[in-house]
């Protein structure tokens, strides 16, 4: 499973890149401004930090401005994924710059019907948003679950990359289901490593070490 890290926070992107968590990076609008940085120096950064795809999203609505501002975001590097809405104009926008082979994730994917035509249109990754749907009651893992077996009874090669992941279950459930790809805010990534039945064995072996006298240093 690939690790992807939502945020356009280069020192956040960074340390988890040290450490080899980070196969890619997501952003989008509402990052960019969290950031307070300029989306094409943003981007160009993330990208010389990540090997990986970094996906920047456009703005416009309409298929031909949405491929002139993907064209204009791939030109960045080559490592960047255009991102677009998943609206008909997406669509045709996904399928034109699809077919100039660019990387392409289309996002705010809601439906396993919207996901169906996001493949059918050459979408590189397609972004179901887990946590949105949660929040409205409707369980966002069923819609992975269905993505999955869609795109493997068919055989679409476009990746399944789980967002608006809020929880460290999410992250567990998309592994157990087979999501391709997963971004999470990295507060969500560290608190993986988290347990309390560590912090607990580790105060006791802190606690009779200190009994023992000893110094390894
Ligand atoms: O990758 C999409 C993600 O940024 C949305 O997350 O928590 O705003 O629903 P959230």
């Amino acid at each position: 499973m690939k690790f992807f890290v939502d945020t356009a926070e280069i020192d956040e992107i960074a340390e988890l890149h040290d450490l080899g968590m980070v196969d890619g990076v997501t952003t989008n609008p509402s990052l960019i401004l969290k950031s307070g940085r300029d989306i094409l120096e943003v981007t160009k950064e993330i990208c010389a930090l990540v090997p990986g795809p970094v996906s920047a999203e456009v703005v416009a609505l309409d298929a031909d401005a949405m491929i002139e501002e993907g064209r204009k975001l791939a030109k960045i590097a080559d490592n960047v994924t255009v991102k677009l809405p998943l609206t008909w104009d997406g669509l045709k926008a996904c399928k034109v710059l699809s077919g100039e082979g660019k990387m392409v994730n289309v996002t705010l994917c809601f439906s396993a019907n919207q996901a169906l035509l996001a493949a059918k249109a050459g979408a590189t990754f397609i972004s179901p948003f887990i946590g949105r749907l949660d929040d409205i009651n409707i369980d966002g893992m069923d819609l992975i679950q269905d993505i999955r077996v869609i795109y493997d009874n068919y055989g679409f090669e476009t990746q399944i990359l789980a967002a608006s992941i809020r929880s460290v279950n999410h992250i567990l459930d998309s592994a157990r289901i087979g999501a391709d790809v997963i971004t999470a805010p990295t507060k969500v990534i560290k608190a993986m490593a988290g347990h309390p039945l560590t912090d607990k064995g580790l105060a006791q072996f802190m606690a009779d070490w200190e009994k023992t006298g000893q110094k390894i240093l």
